[in-house]
């Protein structure tokens, strides 16, 4: 029997807001800093807690978390659809290792798959979190 994959959505800690809740994976942000360039408002990494899913409106934050490369932010929306991954999958590894990849992902870990819209997958061999990059790549 296939596995079912949970939504990456499930994994990150939840950040509620009024019309949408953003979660946010810590362990994958690879600090690509799309989110406080993109929403300032929203996500402010100076404020507790740093995700303010009220701070804009909520199609313009689904907007910003679609921009994350590492998957690290999630959104749903109250009323509205699920992010739905680009239609054409698309791989691109950067100077470090890192391979960004965007699409409909089904994305095997030890004991689960995962559906992954965006994701830094790690290109070195030297992450703690394979398939996911860990950082470790550009660390020290
Ligand atoms: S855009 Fe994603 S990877 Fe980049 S800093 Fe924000 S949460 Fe982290
Ligand atoms: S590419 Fe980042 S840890 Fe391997």
């Amino acid at each position: 029997m296939e596995d079912i994959p949970t939504p990456a959505f499930e994994h990150g800690k939840p950040y509620p807001g009024t019309d949408i809740v953003v979660s946010f994976e810590a362990s994958r942000c690879r600090h690509f800093a799309e989110c406080v360039r993109g929403l300032p408002m929203v996500f402010d990494v100076d404020r507790r807690p740093w995700i303010d899913p009220d701070g804009a409106a909520p199609d313009e934050v689904a907007e910003v978390v679609r921009r994350c490369p590492s998957g690290a932010l999630q959104y749903r929306l109250r009323e509205g659809p699920d992010e739905v991954g680009d239609d054409i999958t698309s791989v691109e590894q950067l100077d470090t290792g890192q391979i960004l990849l965007r699409g409909r992902l089904a994305v095997r870990t030890g004991d689960e798959v995962r559906s992954e819209t965006r994701m830094a997958a790690c290109g070195c061999g030297a992450s703690s979190m394979v398939p996911y990059c860990d950082g470790a790549c550009v660390a020290g």
